[in-house]
């Protein structure tokens, strides 16, 4: 059940949010009518899909090190991999929507803080066959379990690292890696989250595409988007619920952007 205080959020957010309607800009509402509201069934979305529902049926359990935000839902050390499938793992809406955005934005490497099961990389994958995709995972276990989905899937060309966001993202690593998209989806905590988008944005180019997952999860994440927001080597931002969407286009002026979505649960 979620909180009081995250429904409140939701119906901050609705009624902030605007349509393709009041949309001044062709830029966003190209994004909002072919991508935000685009209902097209892309068959791509069926491997995450499945791995998510084999997932919820599984009946391991492992033991997990937790370097996150926390959970609101599991507690303690071992863990059930049904519940980290059910509470962690990406659901089916937010991932089509996820799978549609980076499918418009078409960087060619990716980076993924957070990999979990593997669920959310493997739409990053559908959605560019192509593309390098990298994602990290902290906890051992769970890396291990997440490099076996991903390759019983076929996608054994997603590469999972090892470690700790704050000892992994090495301005060595990132230059080497050059990620035109980031998707920050670990520690849901407000200074781990600044210190992450600081460690990236020094080597964000006019096409970087950051994606910053539930930033109204929780106040903390609320005001580290807002103090991404008021970063000044920030163009656009995009507030889809769900996702804050962060853009660097230097031919763009500076603006906010809420914009109604239907996909976050
Ligand atoms: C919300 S889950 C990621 C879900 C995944 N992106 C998906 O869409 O299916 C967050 C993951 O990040 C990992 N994590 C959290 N903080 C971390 C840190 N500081 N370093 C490395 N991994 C971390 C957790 O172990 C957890 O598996």
């Amino acid at each position: 059940m979620p909180s009081l205080s995250f429904i409140l959020r939701y119906f901050r957010y609705l009624n902030k949010s605007v349509t393709a309607h009041s949309l001044h800009s062709p830029y966003m509402y190209q994004l909002m009518t072919e991508v935000i509201e685009n209902r097209t069934r892309y068959k791509e979305v069926l491997l995450p899909e499945r791995l998510k529902k084999k997932l919820l049926s599984s009946k391991e359990e492992i033991l997990v090190t937790d370097l996150g935000g926390g959970s609101h839902h599991i507690q303690g050390e071992w863990r059930k991999v049904k519940h980290l499938a059910h509470y962690s793992g990406r659901r089916h809406r937010p991932g089509k929507l996820l799978y549609r955005l980076v499918k418009h934005f078409n960087p060619n490497v990716v980076l993924e803080l957070g990999t979990s099961l593997g669920i959310g990389s493997l739409y990053l994958k559908a959605a560019l066959p192509s593309a390098r995709i990298v994602t990290i995972e902290g906890c051992p276990n769970i890396a291990s379990l997440a490099r076996r989905n991903i390759s019983e899937i076929g996608a054994s060309d997603v590469e999972v690292v090892e470690g700790d966001f704050a000892s992994v993202l090495t301005l060595e690593f990132i230059k080497s890696l050059n990620p035109k998209m980031v998707v920050f989806d670990g520690n849901h905590r407000k200074g781990p989250t600044i210190d992450f988008f600081n460690r990236l944005v020094d080597l964000a180019t006019s096409e970087t595409v950051f994606i910053f997952d539930d930033i109204h999860w929780s106040k903390e994440m609320e005001e580290a988007w807002e103090d991404i927001k008021a970063d000044k080597r920030v163009r656009v931002t995009i507030d889809l619920f769900i996702f804050g969407v962060v853009l660097f286009r230097k031919e763009m002026s500076r603006q906010h952007f809420v914009l109604r979505n239907w996909d976050s649960f």
